[in-house]
Formats: C-alpha cells, sequence, structure tokens
C-alpha cells in the first residue's frame, strides 16, 4: 500500500514536501490505519518552525493529533480490530501513573513521526479506540488540547463541586477547559485578547475579559469572584502567572500547562507559597486518564470547538499558517476522508 506524507526535512513552513512511499509488510505488534482527521496544536506550529525543540531528528513528520481507522492488524495485536475508530495517544505507552523516563523520546509529531499521511502504521500502544460513532473531526481535537484540558480540570480540588476556574485565551486547550467546566457545574471566567471572540464563545463562560483592554485582569476577576478561582488553566506561563497567583483563592490550584506569554518574567513564588496555591504541572496525560476521559464524553457529550476545517493533506501548510495568525478560537482542523 501506497502512502503520501507530508515532512519538513529543514525547518520552516515553506520547506513542507510530500513524500510517497510503500509502507512495509505490517510488523506483529502494529496497525495500519487510514488517517481520517487531523488537528493542529501550538506545539505541532513551534515543533515546525525549529522553537520546540531545535535538535529533533529532519525531516520531520509533524502533528501528534489524529482520529483514524483500523486498516490492518498484526498477528500481536489483540485489543483492536480492523473498522475500529481510534485515536492517536501524544506520548505512546504512557499507561498509568507519572511520565515515563522516555516519554520525551517518543512523542508523535517530534521526534516521532507524527500523522500527517494518508496511511500509518503504529505500535499498539500509540492508538486508543474510541466509540465508532463518534464524529472524525471532533475525536481528532481529544488526544491533546482534549485530555490537557481534562487532565487540568481533574487536579483542581473540589473538581466535582461548584468552584470557579478561570482560563486564559480562547485556544484549544482553554476552549475545552471551559466546555468541561460547564458541564461539571463550574463558573468559568475566561480571558481573550478580543471581544469578538468572547461574545462568540459566550456559552463557555459566566465573566469574559479582555486581557488587552485591561492589563489588571486578575483584579477584575477579583470584581466577580472576591475570593479568588478555586483553579486556573494557566497556558500563558511565566508572563501571566503572577496574575493568576493574584486571582486564585486560598488553598487553590494553579495547572501549569503552557507558555504563550512573556517566558522572562520573574515568577513570585512568595505569593503563591503565602496562599498555599498549589502548582500542578501537567503534561497531557496518561492512557488511563485518556479512557478515563472517553468515558466522561460519553456521558457528557461535549462538541469540541473548531474554527477551520481545512481539506486534505496538501492544506497542511495553510492550516498552520492560519493558526499562526492567532485568528482562531478553540481547534484548527484536517479533514482528509
Ligand atoms: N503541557 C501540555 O501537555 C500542553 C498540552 C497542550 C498545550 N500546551 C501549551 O498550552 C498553550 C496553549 O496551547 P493551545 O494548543 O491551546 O494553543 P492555541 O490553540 O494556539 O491557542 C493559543 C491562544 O492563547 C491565547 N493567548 C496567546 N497569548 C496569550 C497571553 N499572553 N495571555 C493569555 N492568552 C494568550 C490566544 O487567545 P486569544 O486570542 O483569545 O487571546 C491564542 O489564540 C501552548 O503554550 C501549548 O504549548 C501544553
Amino acid at each position: 500500500m501506497r502512502t503520501r506524507t507530508l515532512t519538513f526535512p529543514e525547518f520552516g513552513l515553506e520547506k513542507a514536501e510530500w513524500i510517497e512511499r510503500e509502507l512495509p509488510v505490517l510488523a506483529d505488534d502494529h496497525i495500519r490505519v487510514k488517517v481520517l482527521a487531523i488537528s493542529l496544536n501550538y506545539r505541532d506550529l513551534l515543533m515546525v518552525e525549529g522553537l520546540y525543540n531545535p535538535r529533533v531528528p529532519r525531516p520531520l513528520v509533524p502533528c501528534s493529533d489524529a482520529c483514524a481507522q483500523v486498516l490492518q492488524v498484526g498477528s500481536k495485536v489483540q485489543e483492536f480490530k480492523v473498522g475500529d475508530l481510534v485515536i492517536t495517544q501524544m506520548v505512546p505507552g504512557w499507561q498509568d501513573g507519572p511520565p515515563p523516563e522516555n516519554a520525551h523520546h517518543r512523542t508523535l509529531g517530534g521526534p516521532a513521526a507524527g500523522v500527517c499521511c494518508d496511511f500509518q502504521d503504529f505500535q499498539q500502544d500509540a492508538l486508543i479506540k474510541v466509540p465508532a460513532q463518534w464524529n472524525p473531526k471532533h475525536a481528532a481535537c481529544l488526544p491533546v488540547a482534549g485530555l490537557t484540558a481534562w487532565n487540568a480540570i481533574r487536579s483542581l480540588p473540589k473538581w466535582r463541586s461548584p468552584a470557579w476556574v478561570l482560563t486564559l485565551g480562547t485556544g484549544g486547550v482553554s476552549c475545552f477547559a471551559a466546555q468541561i467546566a460547564k458541564k461539571l457545574g463550574m463558573r468559568v471566567v475566561m480571558t481573550s485578547s478580543s471581544d469578538q471572540k468572547l461574545t462568540r464563545l459566550a456559552q463557555l463562560h459566566d465573566v469574559g475579559i479582555n486581557y488587552r483592554a485591561t492589563p489588571a485582569w486578575d483584579k477584575e476577576v477579583l470584581t466577580h469572584c472576591p475570593q479568588g478561582v478555586d483553579g486556573v488553566i494557566e497556558v500563558g506561563g511565566a508572563g501571566t502567572f503572577n496574575r493568576s497567583v493574584n486571582a486564585t483563592r486560598l488553598g487553590g490550584c494553579i495547572a501549569l500547562i503552557g507558555v504563550l506569554a512573556d517566558p522572562d518574567q520573574p515568577p513570585n513564588l512568595t505569593k503563591a507559597l503565602m496562599k498555599d496555591i498549589r502548582i500542578q504541572g501537567i503534561l497531557v496525560g496518561n492512557h488511563k486518564r485518556a479512557q478515563e476521559f472517553i468515558q466522561f464524553l460519553q456521558d457528557n457529550p461535549i462538541e469540541p470547538i473548531i474554527d477551520k476545517v481545512f481539506d486534505g493533506l496538501d492544506s497542511i501548510p495553510s492550516a498552520f499558517a492560519y493558526l499562526k495568525t492567532g485568528q482562531h478560537v478553540g481547534k484548527v482542523v484536517i479533514d482528509l476522508t
């Protein structure tokens, strides 16, 4: 079987090349899939531009997140069968507990080959089964953005009872976190650089704050929620951390996820400890957490916020260019069906 793959022999969106090759005989512990939909993450863009890990091996096959259909299974594969709908796991083989020592050596979309291809063989521990009736474009949003948001919400104190959650920006992780929080009955404060985006996502928040128009957005959070929020989905990193600490209640939790804002800002650690705030680093999530999330979605269906769908493997560089403009809310998806 022939497959077409998007590769980057060098860093830079303009360096995209498509190669065609014959897939080898399927290994005993591998699964051959047809990729149906891919979703982009901020990490994928950094990876392609050489800003995530300048030493990542090239040619790079980018992107970690896909939904696919099983075409063939190796003789030692028991958990999957032909026709199953599957999603990828960004850190293959991470079953439970903390990440394995070699987690960063196996991540899909760099250093391991990613999902930008028609057909691909994966080791079985890189795939997770999802319900057959799920929409592939929706399912493709789950492996990183969805699971990271679920993991972050799960790390908050009182995550099952009424609580205030603060989400930063309107990207893939933050939109998912707001949707999950709403399903759990939490109240959401959402920040964004854009009033239009906040209006578009009005269903997902109780309070929307434009962080450009209101640079002291932490103070604004406290006018709506005087004790402070119970948890923060902290995707900004160093540049937003101190305001997140200000906006968090005593004994609250900050789920540390991303690095979008000014990395040189020094963190006010004293204030965080004086407020007894728990800082919880989040690395996507393991297989067990993913299965828990899939069950949650079965019981509480969520339609991911998809800003734009691009068509076909050839459109991926344009999809990346669109992601880079930051115009999107939620996810950018590529349909390969
Ligand atoms: N730790 C993990 O496992 C993990 C997993 C997934 C993602 N991440 C990280 O989390 C971050 C978000 O990822 P993503 O895929 O959701 O990104 P994304 O979809 O590209 O969303 C980025 C959005 O963040 C907002 N933003 C940008 N600068 C901001 C700032 N200074 N303050 C507040 N919001 C800001 C913008 O929203 P507005 O236009 O509305 O302002 C922007 O559209 C990235 O740093 C990514 O690497 C980490």
